[in-house]
């Protein structure tokens, strides 16, 4: 099962091509299976003057790569567009008009090759990305699942089978970043930028709260967090322009959020007396994140498995994955297509 995955849902446009490996025992030939080849083209510097994504422009600009992308994508691995059997695109939750982007190129493009075309949950494919490693975790597990636009435990008993545990009730993880990001003046995305500054700031010297660690649910606030950055921010008035307070305070910041994130999640694991963690979204390419969560997961004889931190962020492949399952056990497939700006992950069809 060749399917090619189009992701389209926000600030990245994606495409990837995976092939399904054939079952146990079933002849294999010589075809490659697995990941065969990805193009990403991320909007993230046409949005920076912005401070955040602006939806048209989002949208204009996933018209203008797709095609390239997917030339670019068949190109690189070999393979002509009349071998695909199936077309994966993200059906939703994301940006209105983006995803229709990604889901009429997918649909022309099953209608013209007269293959099935999926519509794909966004959160599902990073939920699922870990499972493209070569050390994948097997079902069920426990996923914190760390976007711009979601925090949430999940227990995964297979696909399409997710139960939420506890999510964040206002800001998301990646939100928090990108907000402390903008008052520390270092734009968009923030998360990898607040990372890199927060290398070089010194551990404890700058206090920051941690919400909602003690409480006994699994869920998660950030709102409070972002407004005490603000706050310490404006008592550091012009010394924020030295590097070294811009450099504590992002570290405040991201000291307190993973051990939020941390606490929490190894709250899921005991509660549910599961012991593989799986770690997806953007903010699970933190570096400081994947090392303590990481450290105190062996402690307890739990393990963490994370995608490749190119595959934590917005991805073709992920789609394409996932799509190439639900393709493969027969996800019925009609001709016509919708969006779903918004949608719940327990609306799922189980496979
Ligand atoms: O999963 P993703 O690419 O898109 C959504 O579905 O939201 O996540 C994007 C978020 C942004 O908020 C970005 O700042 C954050 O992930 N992010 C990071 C890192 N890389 C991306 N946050 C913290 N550390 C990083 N290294
Ligand atoms: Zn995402």
């Amino acid at each position: 099962m060749l399917v090619l995955g189009i992701e389209t849902s926000c600030d990245e446009t994606g495409v990837a091509l995976y092939r399904l490996r054939p079952r146990e025992g079933a002849a294999s030939g010589t075809q490659r299976s697995g990941l065969l080849g990805q193009a990403l083209y991320s909007q993230g510097q046409m949005h920076a003057e912005y401070g955040g994504v602006v939806p048209e422009l989002a949208s204009r600009d996933h018209i203008r790569r797709v095609l390239p992308l997917t030339r670019q994508v068949l190109e690189t691995s070999g393979c002509t567009l009349t071998e695909l059997e199936g077309i994966a695109f993200t059906e939703g939750p994301g940006l209105a008009g983006a995803l229709l982007v990604g889901a009429s190129v997918a649909s022309a493009l099953a209608y013209v090759l007269d293959v099935p075309a999926v519509g794909i949950h966004h959160l599902e494919g990073h939920l699922l990305s870990p499972l493209l490693a070569e050390d994948a975790p097997e079902f069920p597990f426990i996923a914190l699942l760390v976007s711009g636009g979601h925090t949430q435990l999940m227990r995964v008993e297979g696909m399409g089978r997710y139960q939420l545990l506890g999510e964040t009730v206002d800001d998301a993880a990646g939100e928090a970043f990108d907000k402390t990001a903008q008052i520390l003046g270092l734009g968009y995305p923030g998360g990898p930028a607040v990372s890199r500054l927060a290398e070089g700031g010194r551990s404890g010297a700058l206090k920051l709260p941690r919400p909602m660690l003690n409480s006994a649910d699994l869920n998660f606030s950030f709102s409070g967090l972002k407004t005490a950055v603000l706050a310490a921010a404006r008592r550091q008035g012009h010394g924020l322009r030295d590097l070294q307070i811009r450099a504590d305070l992002a570290r405040a910041f991201q000291d307190a959020i993973v051990d939020v994130l941390t606490a929490k999640a190894l709250s899921a694991l005991e509660a549910t007396g599961l012991e593989r963690l799986v770690v997806a979204g953007g903010v699970g390419a933190n570096r400081q994140l994947r090392e303590r969560l990481s450290d105190s997961a062996a402690a307890k004889g739990y393990r963490v498995y994370y995608p490749e931190p190119a595959l934590c962020t917005d991805n073709g492949a992920m789609i394409a994955f996932a799509g190439a399952l639900r393709l493969a056990h027969r996800e019925p497939a009609s001709r016509a297509f919708s969006v779903r700006p918004r949608w719940e992950l327990d609306e799922l069809i189980p496979v």
